[in-house]
């Protein structure tokens, strides 16, 4: 296939930058010009952008409600908030993530139990989770992460953890289809499930994140903890002072109800968010055949890693499992190797046990699956600007760094 021609099938143009990095985003001249027409309009904060984004959002996915706010960071931390996750209460979370799903927890002063992954998927599995219970004792909340796009067995962790709320961390999963053909975030079993919009994300706003509901209840609760716990409803207000007449506020009242945070989106990045999700199916198809062509050139070579039966992940990474020491190589090496070549490769992630801050609080642990799943999992670039040819480019150069 002609180079010009593989240019041409992907969603829009972009300067792929050089070496080519684990992922990035695709930003193109709509999006521009929605972002421009932001900063154009009366509001740069939070407004009607941000509105138009969570309806249209909501709508995309299947669930009742989305709520958007800072980051997907902050989408975790709003979660587990609403579902009132405090002191003395245990979240569940898998050993592979980033740590923003276990220090979301520790913000509400919750203690984490981290459970074991499958070594072949990295994703948690009702027999992991149920593990991680027998530990935990009683569970307040399990965060399942739906890594690199494929999807947990959630009505299977459901079973694990009888009476525990489940916020599915979705960060990596925008676009993914479980196996009843439902989109990640449809909440069928869970209470919430938090998305991230970071750059290297399958749809980018800058910084963002969302929250999407089942429950429209939980969804006013999110939007006031987003806001500093402040209403202006007048049917919330109790202080006599917030009045002028019964029922009757005065135009500058408002009341803190409870603990918030300004975890407000702004406009600009709503803007940018929306725009993006119009393209969402032209990233996802794409992310989808880079990674079958990435599959079918590898699939000989080294072993993939495994997608529970039934699903259609929107692969947010490439991802490999390497025998490092079968191939009489460190992985910092090959990664070393491949940016030479131009190849920029990533770890997703290192269990989070072992960071300091969590050692120090739980102890030094080693987790099975999640270990032999860290030592040999290596993320390859994918993101929608790439071209055949980069795959192509991409397997060269891992098989001459390994086997060269
Ligand atoms: C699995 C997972 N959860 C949570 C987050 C946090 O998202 P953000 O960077 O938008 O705060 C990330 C982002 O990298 C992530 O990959």
């Amino acid at each position: 296939m002609s180079r010009a021609l593989a240019r041409s099938q992907r969603p829009s143009p972009v300067a792929v930058p050089a070496p080519l990095p684990y992922g990035m985003h695709v930003v193109d001249e709509d999006d521009i010009a929605a972002v421009v027409a932001a900063l154009r309009s009366n509001l740069l904060a939070q407004g009607p952008r941000v509105a138009a984004f969570e309806d249209a959002f909501a709508e995309t996915i299947g669930a009742v409600d989305a709520v958007a706010c800072s980051c997907g960071t902050a989408a975790l931390h709003l979660a587990l908030a609403g579902l009132d996750v405090g002191p003395g209460d245990t979240c569940i979370v898998p050993a592979i993530t980033f740590v923003a799903t276990a220090t979301a927890a520790r913000f509400l002063d919750a203690e984490v139990v981290f459970c074991d992954v499958d070594p072949e998927s990295g994703l948690a599995t009702p027999a992991t989770v149920e593990r991680a219970v027998e530990r935990a004792g009683s569970v307040k909340a399990v965060l399942p992460v739906h890594l690199a796009g494929r999807v947990c067995d959630v009505p299977g962790i459901v079973a694990a953890a009888p009476g525990a709320a489940i916020v599915e961390d979705s960060c990596h999963a925008l676009g993914s289809i479980d196996r009843l053909g439902l989109h990640v975030g449809a909440c069928t079993d869970a209470a919430a499930a938090t998305f991230s919009f970071h750059p290297v994300k399958t749809i980018a706003s800058g910084e963002g994140g969302m929250v999407a509901v089942q429950d429209r209840a939980l969804a006013k609760r999110l939007r006031r903890l987003r806001n500093h716990g402040v209403t202006r409803e007048a049917q919330e207000m109790t202080l006599g002072a917030s009045f002028s007449a019964p029922g009757r506020p005065n135009p500058w009242s408002y009341e803190q109800l409870e603990l918030g945070f300004n975890y407000r989106m702004n406009e600009m990045e709503a803007a940018l968010g929306l725009s993006q999700l119009g393209k969402l199916n032209a990233f996802v198809t794409r992310r989808r055949a880079l990674s079958a062509r990435y599959d079918r050139l590898l699939a000989p070579l080294v072993r993939t890693t495994t997608v529970p039966a039934g699903q259609t992940p929107a692969p947010h990474l490439y991802t490999v499992l390497i025998d490092f020491p079968a191939a009489g190589m460190e992985r910092a090496d090959v990664m070393r190797a491949l940016a030479d070549k131009g190849v920029g490769t990533q770890v997703h992630y290192i269990p989070v046990y072992r960071q300091p801050y969590f050692r120090d609080r739980y102890g030094d642990m080693r987790l099975p699956g999640a270990e032999a799943y860290y030592a040999r999992v290596l993320s390859l670039p994918l993101f929608p600007a790439m071209a055949d040819e980069d795959v192509e480019r991409v397997v060269e150069a891992l098989v001459e760094v390994l086997w060269g």
